[in-house]
């Protein structure tokens, strides 16, 4: 590939990137599946944040090798966030609690992805080092991540 070519490449990665999370629903139905998936992915978030909060909370005894097994599914379910997250369906009626601000603020709203992203990384690599006391801290800031981004883009319950 030539110059030209590798940048255009990269031009067009850069714009694909940028507009990640700007994609209209297509239809009623379209936008009704898409809130589906998402709430189906924010459930899985919170069945794994579950049982880290308790050991948090000393509800359940700290774990190192179970806090990992959570930290890394939150990890991976993370970055699965910005694709069930594009579809904008805040010109449908549908029954949700997404504000509009996600796809109006998506910058804002991709730092908040990439806060949680970053969060489970490091409650990853502090579970492995077996440090108690960095491990409650580590997940409390997981928590922080979930409860942060709720507070600015979702609809209180
Ligand atoms: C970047 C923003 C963001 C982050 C980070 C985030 N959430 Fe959410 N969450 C949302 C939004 C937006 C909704 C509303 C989705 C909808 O109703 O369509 C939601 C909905 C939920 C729901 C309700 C799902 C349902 O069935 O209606 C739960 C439970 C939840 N989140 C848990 C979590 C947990 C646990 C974490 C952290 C591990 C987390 N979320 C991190 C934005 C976020």
């Amino acid at each position: 590939m030539n110059l030209i070519n590798k940048s255009l490449v990269v031009l067009a990665l850069t714009v694909a990137a940028t507009h990640v999370l700007a994609e209209p629903a297509k239809s009623l139905k379209h936008a009704q599946q898409v809130v589906e998936f998402r709430e189906s992915l924010y459930k899985l978030l919170a069945s794994n944040m579950a049982p880290l909060g308790a050991m948090a909370k000393g509800q359940i005894p700290l774990d190192s090798a179970v806090a990992e097994k959570h930290a890394a599914r939150i990890y991976q379910l993370s970055l699965m966030m910005p694709d069930y997250l594009r579809t904008d369906t805040s010109m449908f009626k549908v029954k949700t609690e997404a504000l509009p601000k996600i796809w109006q603020e998506s910058d804002k709203f991709k730092q908040a992805m990439e806060r949680l992203t970053k969060n489970a990384a490091n409650l990853q690599q502090v579970a492995k080092s077996g440090d108690k006391t960095a491990l409650k801290k580590a997940i409390v800031a997981v928590g922080k991540s979930c409860g942060g981004c709720h507070d600015d883009f979702k609809e209180e319950d």
